[in-house]
């Protein structure tokens, strides 16, 4: 049977940087607050106009040359972002027409901070299916535009960076026990006005009023921190284990675990629970924040590039939970 292999990856920042001194001037807020409560020190924000399919482009060009291929050779494109450029079409066909292309299908997923995670499982189902054998999936965010840059808004306005990453995946034909080996997905939408950005919103009679108001908060994303917090501590713990039942593999077993990059105290707890030497688990919030859909394969691309892993018979873990909510862990071993 084909294994969903990783060929290659590629990530891509834009070029400002905004440290916590920057966040200090323009909010109620300090570099000591962010660093104790999340452990980011810095992130990167776009200045001008970019769109998340821009970055994901500049991370697509660089995953699509380190797998030696070019933009013919792919059959899918999965475009993971909570942040489209635009109400739509979606950033997948934004992305598309820039690769040069005009007939590949893309698919554009909302799954926010498990977007990653979903779309690897996509992306396996379908290299397994037979209905793809060249996939390009990416993660990418502009958040900075649509932030509450003003003391109300800082809890959220502090976290969120720009960024994007990509990952080349190839059906492989092997008996090798390699690529997806397993993924556990889940989903709670009652919980969906816990961590959301509602307006504008087509459910309403008009969608953008005349009066559009700054002041008014639905413009900007809101979120129980707390219970967030709260619900992935108590929720990672299980998915990873139903993720490694589902491969019949022991936790030992896994050489890194990369979760999403939401909150270094949410990482360094489940650590913890799970009894894991901090080596274990990847880290890089201080340089990036979080960046929802692009934070795990950022994470991968640079967890890759400082030899963690990678080698044949790696074994690394994906996982994370975020808005809809939705949470999930998808298990992956290198060919
Ligand atoms: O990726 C999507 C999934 N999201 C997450 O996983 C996020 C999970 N939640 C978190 O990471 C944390 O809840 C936050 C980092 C968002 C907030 O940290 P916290 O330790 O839960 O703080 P809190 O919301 O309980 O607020 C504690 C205090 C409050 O002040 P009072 O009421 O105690 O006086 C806040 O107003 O901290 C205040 N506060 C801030 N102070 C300085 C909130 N944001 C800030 C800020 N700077 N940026």
């Amino acid at each position: 049977m084909k294994k969903s292999i990783i060929k290659s990856t590629g990530m891509f920042v834009p070029p400002n940087v905004i440290t916590n001194h920057d966040l200090e001037k323009m909010i109620d807020t300090s570099d000591e607050w962010i660093k104790q409560r999340t452990g980011i020190e810095q992130r990167y924000w776009i200045d001008g106009e970019t769109g998340a399919s821009d970055l994901g482009f500049e991370a697509s060009k660089i995953a699509l040359e380190n797998a030696g291929w070019t933009a013919q050779d792919l059959d899918f494109i999965i475009f993971a972002t909570l942040s489209p450029d635009i109400m739509f079409p979606g950033s997948g066909c934004l992305l598309q027409a820039k690769l040069g292309l005009d007939s590949t299908p893309a698919l554009d997923i909302r799954q926010q901070c498990t977007g990653f995670l979903y779309g690897l499982a996509t992306a396996d189902a379908y290299i397994k299916s037979g209905l793809a054998s060249k996939i390009l999936l990416v993660g990418g965010e502009v958040h900075s535009s649509g932030l509450d840059k003003t003391t109300r808004g800082r809890d959220i306005t502090v976290i969120f960076g720009d960024g994007a990453a990509a990952v080349c995946i190839e059906g492989v034909e092997t008996d090798k026990q390699a690529g997806v080996l397993s993924s556990a997905l889940h989903a709670d939408g009652n919980l969906a006005s816990a961590l959301m950005t509602e307006l504008p919103a087509s459910r309403l009679p008009i969608r953008l009023p005349r009066d559009i108001s700054l002041d008014d908060p639905r413009y900007f994303p809101v979120m129980d921190g707390p219970a967030i917090f709260k619900k992935a501590v108590r929720m990672l713990p299980k998915v990873i284990k139903e993720s490694l039942e589902k491969a019949q593999i022991s936790l030992d077993e896994i050489d890194l675990i990369i979760p999403h990059q939401a909150n270094m105290r949410i990482n360094q707890a489940l650590g913890q629970f799970l009894k894991l030497d901090d080596n274990k688990i990847f880290h890089n919030i201080q340089k990036y924040g979080n960046t929802t859909a692009a934070s795990i394969p950022i994470a991968l691309h640079e967890a890759m590039e400082q030899g963690l892993i990678g080698k044949s018979g790696d074994v690394v873990l994906f996982t994370g939970l975020g808005a809809g909510l939705t949470w999930g862990s998808v298990i992956y071993k290198f060919l």
